[in-house]
């Protein structure tokens, strides 16, 4: 059965869709079969896996009527995207999405349950914008974990007690399935403070801090996968493979080791595909 994970926090700026996205290319890159769902109208999401939103979206799904439920697998199917990492698909959102009209809060878990996504996937990752609305609440229904990645402020860290009560009192979230993964971390004191903090508010949720990195942002532009093309280059790789590893206790040698193969392969097709093109010229 596909763990689903929602990404969510009040806040935006925080490294929802950056975070969303690492993991789900880490996972699809270690050989686990991920859907990525945008069910943000900015579409980060969807841009950062290298794909532009197209028809049908998760838009679609929010406005579907009971009677399409026996069609569900084709309706699926026809609004699911390759990235481009093969075991990585994607269901863009479109910008029109917070307008959406959420009748059903719990369409997106009985779409997921009733559909061949339940079993075809081993993870279903959702990204969010921030705060809590219906589209995130919807999200929320739907997953078996939280992921809420924050920064180490003052404001950000009261926000996280509210989050928090409202995901363990009105989703009913078992302590363990929620992950707050400090993002943006800098060595200093204050922030270090708060990191302890975090920990004492928060028993078993916290996970390693991921420090800030440029490199997470320039990716973007560069159109590139932090995992295979800036492995070596981002200082915050290990500490993501750390993280990683509390969460899905991979085992950190392992993950670290089957995500080099992978990005050697990777980096070794590249090559021959340079020389090939110049070669042909
Ligand atoms: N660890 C980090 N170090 C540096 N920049 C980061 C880090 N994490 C995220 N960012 C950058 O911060 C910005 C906001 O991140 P994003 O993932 O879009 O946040 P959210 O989805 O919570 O709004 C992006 O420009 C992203 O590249
Ligand atoms: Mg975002």
């Amino acid at each position: 059965m596909a763990t689903v994970i929602s990404f969510v926090n009040n806040k935006g700026g925080v490294g929802k869709t950056t975070l969303a996205c690492i993991i789900a290319q880490a996972l699809g890159i270690i050989g686990h079969k991920v859907l990525a769902i945008d069910n943000d109208g900015q579409h980060n999401l969807s841009t950062m896996l290298g794909l532009t939103p197209s028809e049908p979206n998760i838009g679609n799904l929010y406005s579907l009527k009971a009677s399409q439920m026996p069609k569900i697998d084709a309706i699926l199917e026809d609004m699911t995207l390759q990235t481009t990492l093969t075991n990585v698909h994607c269901i863009t959102a479109p910008d029109s999405l917070c307008d959406a009209d959420v009748t059903n809060e719990r369409i997106l878990a009985e779409v997921i349950q009733k559909s061949y996504a339940a079993t075809h996937y081993d993870y279903i990752i959702i990204d969010n914008h921030p705060g809590i609305s219906a589209l995130q609440r919807a999200s929320l229904h739907a997953a078996e974990y939280v992921f809420v990645p924050t920064e180490l402020q003052q404001l950000a860290v009261n926000g996280l007690s509210v989050m928090y009560r409202l995901l363990t009192e009105n989703f009913s979230f078992n302590r363990e399935n929620i992950k707050i993964i400090p993002n943006k971390y800098r060595n200093v004191q204050r922030q270090e403070a708060f990191l302890t903090a975090l920990k004492k508010m928060f028993p078993k949720s916290v996970t390693t801090a991921i420090p800030v990195d440029s490199i997470l942002d320039i990716i973007v532009t560069e159109e590139k996968i932090l995992l295979l093309d800036r492995y070596m280059s981002s200082k915050a790789v290990p500490y993501i493979i750390k993280m990683m590893t509390e969460i899905f206790t991979f085992k950190e040698k392992k993950l670290s080791g089957d995500l080099l193969v992978e990005r050697n392969k990777h980096l070794a097709e590249n090559a021959r595909n340079r020389v090939q093109s110049r070669s042909s010229q």
